[in-house]
């Protein structure tokens, strides 16, 4: 029949000149749709004599399945992405490279190590996984002390090796002794661990700044002296007031807290004595020829008031709107 070759003529150049799916989905409407040449002829069979129903319905089904094969051929083919990588735009400009930049706490950090290095005090390194002996018994806290339970601790297993990771950092104040002689003047910067719950003030791991100077004469009046320089140069030209507390741990005698006021309100912000003498013991120092301070402060506190972050869980969620103000 005719009428169908010429369909099918029609059908196929319209194809061939479709490119978009809405043009696919336009051809398939003016040739397969409802109101279609196709769709009046096979409803119209049933008016037509018998012989030729015979003839002509037969071939307007096949024409018809024949269609629509090839228009769902062309719409997969659309869809593959080596049709719509085709379609890439060569000629547009490319996206921005996003640039790194440091986290606030690295800031932080790098900003101590800067005014200390300037005061001539050597930056030292100590291990994360410390044992019992380090973090305890050579900082005075014997193993019944009271004191131990302000120190919620992560034990290692296998639990007689007695390995922990370290609750604070002033383990390394022992280790750098053992290994050097006074005088010096040394910061130690690093993680240390507490099994307690989070809130917004208390994470399971932090950052502390240990501090250690040790000499013939070091003392008290000298801790105030780098304390109070190292604030001023940490918070620029900030006014800050100082507040010296006694207080009490156990490797140092006396201890005491320092506060600080800023912007009038008063923050508790390190903790600080002078070595105690059998700290000096446990060093293989003899504690009539030397004497110093020591001290310890959180960085992580330290940069939640710098840059006026209320809680320490930021730092650590990747939340990106945080750190990117940064
Ligand atoms: N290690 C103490 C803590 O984590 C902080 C500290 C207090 C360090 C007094 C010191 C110090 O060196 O003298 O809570």
């Amino acid at each position: 029949m005719e009428k169908l070759q010429g369909i099918k003529g029609g059908f196929l150049v319209a194809l061939n000149g479709a490119k978009t799916p809405a043009e696919l989905e336009a051809v398939r409407i003016r040739f397969l749709g409802r109101k279609s040449e196709l769709t009046m002829i096979l409803r119209s069979l049933k008016d037509l004599p018998l012989e030729e129903r015979r003839n002509v319905g037969p071939r307007a089904q096949a024409l018809r399945k024949e269609m629509e094969a090839l228009l769902s051929n062309r719409l997969t083919s659309q869809e593959s992405p080596a049709a719509s990588q085709s379609q890439v735009d060569l000629s547009a400009p490319a996206r921005k490279a996003e640039r790194g930049h440091l986290h606030p706490l690295t800031l932080v950090d790098e900003e101590v190590r800067k005014i200390f290095s300037a005061m001539n005090f050597s930056v030292v390194e100590g291990p994360e996984i410390e044992t019992e002996y380090y973090n305890f018994d050579a900082l005075n806290i014997p193993a019944d002390h009271p004191a131990r339970d302000a120190w919620d601790t992560f034990w290692l297993k296998p639990a007689n090796q007695k390995k922990l990771l370290r609750t604070h950092t002033s383990p390394v104040q022992i280790r750098y002794m053992e290994e050097n002689n006074p005088p010096f003047q040394i910061i130690v910067p690093g993680r240390a661990f507490r099994y307690e719950a989070t809130d917004a003030s208390h994470e399971a791991n932090f950052h502390q700044i240990e501090g250690l100077m040790v000499g013939k004469n070091v003392s008290l009046a000298n801790f105030k002296f780098v304390v109070e320089e190292f604030f001023k140069r940490f918070f620029k030209n900030q006014k800050i007031q100082f507040r010296y507390r006694p207080s009490y741990f156990p490797f140092v005698e006396p201890g005491l807290e320092v506060d600080i006021k800023l912007g009038g309100k008063w923050l508790e912000i390190m903790g600080a004595g002078m070595v105690h003498p059998r700290v000096f013991e446990y060093a293989h120092y003899n504690p009539r020829d030397s004497q110093g301070f020591a001290f310890g402060m959180g960085i992580d506190r330290l940069a939640m008031i710098k840059y006026k972050i209320p809680d320490v869980r930021m730092f650590f969620d990747g939340d990106l709107r945080l750190i990117k103000q940064f």
